[in-house]
């Protein structure tokens, strides 16, 4: 049963989205469980019109709900600005840990500051949210940023599109709006390399 964390220190990076988006991938395989641990309940909100094909629940009702029912992959959704005690915590308990950044300076010093806080034997990734579309260069300049000071950074990115915000809207995953498709494909894509991070995993 993998477990799946999103955190970042900086507000409004896409951690809800990827926990999200990361459940709406991997429900296909297998029961996908959803903990919104934020107080401000945003994955709760994208679920309650009920087109989500996987269960969202509250960080207290998490232990009941895996009691009655098996589930194949669990994904933490977390609040912004967490204490360094808490960074290390969540590291600890769960098999990989996603740092969403958009390629802003602003976002990747705070998730510079994530990576300070991590236990040394972390299982971690960080992974590009919000790229603007070509001619914008912001994604490959922060990609080539990322990877030559040495972060491990997920290759695939997620693009920035208006999608996103329909899919909370209409409660759904991604790929059911219209024009969600081309953005669920960075999803699609993303995939392979989030099961070979999980099979990293000590
Ligand atoms: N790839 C994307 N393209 C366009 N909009 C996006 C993308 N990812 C996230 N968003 C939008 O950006 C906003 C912030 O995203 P989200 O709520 O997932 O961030 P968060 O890190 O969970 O924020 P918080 O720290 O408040 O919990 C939302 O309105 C979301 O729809
Ligand atoms: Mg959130």
């Amino acid at each position: 049963m993998p477990i799946i964390s999103l955190t970042s220190f900086k507000g409004g990076v896409s951690k809800t989205t990827s926990a999200i988006c990361l459940a709406s991938l991997f429900c296909s395989d297998g029961a996908t469980l959803v903990i919104d641990a934020d107080p401000n309940r945003s994955a709760t909100t994208w679920a309650r019109p009920g087109g989500l094909p996987f269960q969202v629940c509250g960080e207290k009702e998490a232990a009941k709900l895996m009691r009655a029912q098996k589930f194949e992959y669990i994904i933490f959704d977390t609040p912004a600005r967490p204490n360094d005690v808490e960074v290390e915590e969540l590291a600890r308990g769960c098999d990989l840990l996603i740092v969403p950044t958009p390629p802003d300076l602003l976002a990747m010093e705070a998730m510079a500051l994530v990576a300070k806080s991590l236990p040394p034997d972390t299982n971690w990734r960080v992974l590009l949210t919000m790229v603007p579309p070509p001619p914008q260069k912001d994604g490959a300049e922060a990609m080539s940023a990322l990877q030559s000071q040495g972060y491990p950074v997920l290759s695939q990115k997620i693009r920035f599109y208006k999608a996103y915000k329909d899919a909370v809207i209409q409660g759904v995953p991604l790929h059911k709006v219209r024009g969600g498709k081309t953005a669920w494909r960075d999803w699609t894509e993303l995939k392979k390399e989030v099961v070979q991070a999980l099979k990293t995993n000590g």
